[in-house]
């Protein structure tokens, strides 16, 4: 049983403060993209992981994989409906670029409950394996869902987009190195209080410290409207400055490809890969070219949104 599933961006990733859990609150965009991993699933005799393709080396194959552990919380579930599903081996083929700010991780996640629970005609909904997939990433129920859609919560609580079928074509600039994120939600911590600005009056303990985060609506309503220009202007990530901070390569990157006629650039989730938004596929191509001959990044890939989320490729 195969399964293809997409890595995302976020077009807005508004981040709160620390909850008590260590996780922030978030609103975001998620959004889709052609760039996949696939993972197969077959019966075996005992559960275990073999990785391939993209950063292959830097992916956990034992029990910390997290599509092992996607497919244990899967098992826990389905024991408490008295049924035991047997043990299998997964094959994990990566185009997905490793601790890139892409979900990677969650993606692979992702497309393992959606495999095994064809192959053990399980036959749980989409809501359903998202719930089990967040408990072991923030980004494994947007993995399943695919296209255009808002994320609250740690990222898990998610509202379809309505927007047109608009295409868009990004540029990705692959970083030569990788950022970890719990490391990078750090540092924004730091920089925030750092930078944080003591109140006028006598402090009220009762305030928080930040705002609550908030969906853009300019965001929403350019994506309403399909322009390409417009979703270009809006695109923003809290994570940037912090990702930047750790990687300060980056800036080079961002700044290289607005003058090189992106509509918009930003860092992917925790980074350290960067976006460009281009007008249409040509310039997306011509971007992609003139990128890679700026030597701002190790290479870079064109791909489109929004694309489904995960789904079976074939069966066997
Ligand atoms: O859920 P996931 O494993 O993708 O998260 C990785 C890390 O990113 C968490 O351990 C946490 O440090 C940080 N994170 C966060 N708030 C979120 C999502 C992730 O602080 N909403």
């Amino acid at each position: 049983m195969t399964v293809r599933v997409p890595a995302k961006l976020n077009l807005q990733l508004a981040v709160g403060p620390p909850r008590a859990d260590g996780y922030h609150d978030l609103v975001t965009v998620f959004h889709a993209i052609s760039l996949f991993d696939q993972v197969t699933v077959e019966p075996a005799g005992r559960d275990r992981v073999t990785v391939t393709g993209e950063g292959a080396d830097r992916v956990p194959a034992d029990q910390d994989n997290l599509s092992l552990r996607a497919i244990s919380a899967l098992r826990a579930a389905l024991e408490d409906r008295g049924t035991g599903p047997g043990s299998v081996h997964v094959t994990i083929a990566k185009r997905i670029p490793v601790a890139a700010g892409l979900a990677g991780g969650s993606a692979d996640a992702a497309a393992a409950l959606v495999a095994c629970n064809e192959l053990w005609a399980t036959g749980l909904s989409q809501q359903q394996l998202g719930a089990i997939g967040a408990t072991v990433g923030s980004d494994v129920a947007f993995a399943l869902l695919g296209g255009t859609a808002v994320g609250r919560g740690r990222g898990e609580q998610l509202t379809p987009a309505l927007a047109p079928a608009t295409r868009y074509h990004w540029v990705l600039a692959f970083a030569d190195g990788q950022l970890s994120t719990p490391a990078v939600y750090a540092t924004l911590d730091r920089l925030r209080a750092a930078h944080a600005v003591e109140p006028a009056g006598p402090a009220d303990p009762g305030l928080p410290a930040l705002p609550e985060p908030d969906l853009d609506s300019a965001l929403m309503s350019a994506l309403r409207s399909g322009d390409a220009t417009r979703v270009g202007q809006r695109l923003s990530n809290d994570l940037q400055p912090a990702a930047v901070s750790l990687f300060p390569a980056l800036r080079k990157t961002l700044t290289a490809g607005l003058e090189l006629g992106a509509l918009g650039a930003l860092v992917a989730g925790s980074g350290p890969t960067c976006a460009f938004l281009a007008a249409n596929a040509e310039r997306a191509l011509e971007l992609a070219v003139s990128l890679s001959g700026a030597g701002v990044c190790r290479s870079v890939a064109r791909v489109s949104g929004p694309v489904p989320g995960a789904a079976v490729l074939a069966a066997g």
